[in-house]
């Protein structure tokens, strides 16, 4: 894939202005004593294979929630594509994709009904949906599982199917959050490499991951994430360099934080 340290990289984009600013968010849940979110900035780039990587409890989930509009922020600013949100969120909705944590499929219908149902969700017309759920039948690799009960799918297998559900209306925008946990490796790459493609092809992908290695090998760029803040965001590679003795993000964030990203 192309990355950022790469010559020929697609996020060399410099020129152009962020398709996602988020600017001092800070979050406090309903009966929450604290702040999930305190002060966090992210800018995104138009095309950006962009990491959020930090350790549980980080605050990677309420950051994705808030960006694609599920929740409001308490205070800070959030302007997708030239848009504030929650403001505008009728006009950034068609934009964005999310592929959630929890797979957010019916269990007792078939994958193709699931697409099927969701498909309506989005207001496709019938005829375009169909084209689209081939293509996300084939873009997940599950041709030969269409009629089968979620139920019955392997883990990998649901998180693949899951992937295919954010595909169906095209968006220009993809939020993943943690979408390789408990996927065996095989399904790992197969999602990797889906995710690669869509990218080269113009989607900006925004995926949290608490696994640096994921973040090392996919992303052009990566902010870490501690106790609701963004503490950096930069290449993985600039990162690494810029960071005395590291040799890789978990080093990073050692110094940063004096603990480990799985403590
Ligand atoms: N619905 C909620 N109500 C109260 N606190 C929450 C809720 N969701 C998350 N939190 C808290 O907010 C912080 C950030 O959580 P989260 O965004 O889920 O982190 P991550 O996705 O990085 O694991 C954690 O301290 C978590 O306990
Ligand atoms: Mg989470």
């Amino acid at each position: 894939m192309k990355k950022c340290d790469d010559k020929t990289s697609t996020c060399d984009k410099e020129e152009l202005r962020p398709i996602i600013i988020a600017t001092n968010l800070f979050k406090q849940y309903h009966g929450s004593p604290t702040q999930a979110l305190q002060g966090l900035n992210l800018s995104v780039k138009e095309g950006e294979f962009f990491g959020l990587l930090g350790p549980n409890g980080s605050g990677k989930t309420t950051t994705i929630s808030i960006l694609c509009g599920l929740i409001s922020q308490t205070s800070g600013d959030v302007e997708i594509a030239g848009k504030h949100i929650p403001g505008h969120l009728n006009a950034i909705k068609p934009l964005i994709g999310l592929v959630p944590q929890d797979i957010a499929l019916y269990p007792t219908l078939t994958f193709v009904e699931n697409l099927r149902f969701l498909g309506q969700l989005y207001g496709l017309p019938s005829s375009l949906l169909r084209e689209r759920i081939d293509q996300c039948i084939e873009i997940a690799g599950l041709k030969n599982f269409t009629k089968k009960a979620i139920k019955t799918f392997s883990g990998g297998m649901k998180r693949r199917a899951n992937l295919a559900a954010g595909l169906l209306h095209q968006p220009r925008i993809l939020f993943l959050d943690e979408p390789t946990v408990n996927v065996d490796p095989q399904s790992r790459n197969v999602i990797f490499e889906i995710l690669q493609k869509l990218n080269e092809k113009g989607t900006t992908i925004i995926y949290s991951t608490h696994y640096l290695e994921e973040a090392q090998q996919l992303c052009h760029r990566v902010a870490i994430i501690e106790q609701g803040r963004s503490l950096c965001q930069d290449t993985p590679q600039n990162l690494i360099n810029n960071t005395a003795g590291s040799r890789d993000l978990g080093d990073v964030f050692i110094t940063l934080t004096g603990r480990h990203l799985r403590d």
